[in-house]
């Protein structure tokens, strides 16, 4: 920084080349750090203000179900036993072990983490699910 300030004003006073040193060096800092810390969801990852898990039902679940869970609690042979293909069959396993299923999307220890040998879903899907079953798992 320094070396190349006299480069661009070379008559400037040394007292006022510090100071532009200075705040060329924050910028630089500000615009590294700004882009980082803005990410909304590391920030609040459970208060998402534009996920919406107001009245959540089946419908809004079996989306992040089809594309994380079934290819594995599917079909013929789900693992463990547990099937989210449909909503009896996700009844099925809920009304036996409702926390269980929360815990596991929100890696919280009390459960396998899921899905298995994949990165935790968004925040805002593990809010809808968590909402969703302390709603009472509704159908519609
Ligand atoms: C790659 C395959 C795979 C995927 C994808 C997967 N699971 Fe699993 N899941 C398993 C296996 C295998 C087990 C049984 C072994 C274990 O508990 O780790 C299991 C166990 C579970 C359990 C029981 C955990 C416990 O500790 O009792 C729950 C609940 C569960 N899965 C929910 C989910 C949900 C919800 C998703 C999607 C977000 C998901 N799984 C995605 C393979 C998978």
């Amino acid at each position: 920084m320094p070396v190349f300030l006299p480069v661009i004003f070379p008559n400037l006073p040394s007292m006022i080349k510090t100071f532009v040193n200075i705040s060329l060096l924050c910028v630089a800092i500000m615009s590294f750090t700004g882009c980082y810390y803005d990410v909304e969801d590391e920030l609040y990852p459970d208060n998402n203000a534009s996920c919406d898990t107001t009245a959540v039902n089946f419908a809004v679940v079996k989306p992040i179900f089809d594309a994380k869970c079934v290819g594995c609690h599917g079909g013929a042979s789900p693992s463990a036993g547990i099937k989210l293909d449909t909503y009896t069959d996700a009844k099925v396993y809920l009304d036996a072990s409702a926390s269980r299923l929360v815990s596991s999307v929100k890696h919280d220890g009390n459960a396998s983490n899921m899905p298995q040998g994949q990165p935790k879903l968004d925040a805002c899907d593990i809010s809808k699910i968590s909402a969703w079953v302390s709603a009472g798992y509704p159908e519609n």
